[in-house]
């Protein structure tokens, strides 16, 4: 990603004579809105500058954030909500499953453990329902007009992580398809794998949905990008559009030895995202399921202002040592 500050079009530090004159204005409610949104919190830390983490409840704190001052949410959620309820977490902890499960070991090689989203019962799905429309009509609140929100799930669940989104007031987008092989179905059936060499019971998952939504515009994407910097995307370049197939492997075992995180996404996918997000390269990227602040590294690596949630009391202290460590890296 190299020196992102300069791909910039319209960067903090940029010559501000050659600037539209409505850009001055975005430039300034981003800053007061920011200098509010870090105010925002009781227990946080300043990660850098430009960035925050917030010790709490993704729900709480939006419930008291300020109105229309986050441009843009980048979120990899706990895709079935359970796997990071406290008892499921202390199962993983201490190496005793629950929803965890630990995949086949394969070349010889100890695999991390996965949740399982096949055991949701139909309770627990309409608890992931409620919960992310909950989630989605916070945001919708603090969102500025335009205002993008990309989130991750998975092919399993993702139908209902997106409805509930929508059925919020989001307007939904598009996806980004992650190329991914996972180690996620391919199976044989358990327990019968001889008597049934051919078959697999659910296809061998190779890629990983992220809901591309939208908080509706103020009038057309031009007038509401020249009032609050956002309603589009981010193109690569001139020429190039962002787009929405994009190949990443699994996240490494050099970036996992910065950020141990057993859901961690990685900086060369989350920084394409990231920067997509913000259209002028003006705002605060927020998520509100901060894990290790992989999205708040990438921010930082790609000079935007993040602010992040994490309720986990041990996910933020290895937060803020990842940080640094996952901004710093370089991806190609
Ligand atoms: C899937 S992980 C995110 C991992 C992150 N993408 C990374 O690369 O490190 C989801 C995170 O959300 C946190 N979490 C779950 N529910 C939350 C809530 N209601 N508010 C804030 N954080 C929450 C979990 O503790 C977990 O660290």
């Amino acid at each position: 990603m190299g020196t992102p500050q300069t791909l910039l079009p319209f960067s903090r530090e940029a010559d501000a004579s050659r600037d539209p004159p409505w850009l001055e204005s975005i430039r300034r409610r981003a800053e007061s809105d920011w200098r509010r949104l870090r105010r925002s919190a009781e227990r946080s830390v300043e990660l850098s500058a430009d960035a925050t983490l917030i010790l709490g409840d993704a729900v709480e704190w939006l419930d008291a954030a300020p109105e229309a001052s986050v441009h843009a949410v980048v979120t990899d959620p706990p895709y079935g909500v359970i796997e990071y309820q406290e008892k499921n977490q202390a199962k993983l902890r201490s190496g005793r499953g629950g929803v965890w499960r630990i995949p086949p070991s394969f070349d010889g090689a100890k695999r991390n453990p996965l949740p399982r989203f096949t055991v949701l019962s139909s309770e627990e799905v309409n608890l992931l329902r409620t919960f992310f429309k909950a989630v989605a009509e916070r945001l919708l609140r603090v969102l500025v007009p335009g205002g993008h929100v990309f989130i991750a799930s998975n092919p399993l669940l993702s139908s209902m992580t997106f409805c509930a989104f929508q059925e919020a007031g989001l307007e939904k987008r598009g996806e980004v398809i992650r190329i991914v092989q996972t180690l996620r179905g391919g199976d044989r059936p358990k327990g019968a794998e001889a008597e049934f060499p051919e078959v697999s019971v659910m296809a061998r998952s190779s890629w990983e949905p992220w809901g591309i939504f939208r908080k509706p515009c103020e009038g057309t994407v031009a007038e509401n990008l020249r009032v609050w910097g956002a309603g589009g995307l981010r193109r690569i370049s001139a020429r190039e559009p962002f787009k929405d197939v994009i190949a990443c492997s699994p996240t490494r075992g050099r970036e996992k030895a910065l950020a141990p995180h057993p859901s961690l996404k990685p900086q060369r996918f989350l920084r394409q995202i990231v920067r997509a997000a913000l259209p002028l390269g003006i705002g605060v990227v927020y998520d509100p399921f901060a894990g290790s602040a992989s999205t708040l590294a990438a921010a930082e690596a790609l000079g935007y202002r993040s602010l992040g949630t994490e309720r986990d009391h041990e996910y933020y202290e290895m937060a803020q040592k990842a940080f640094p460590r996952l901004a710093a890296l370089s991806v190609r």
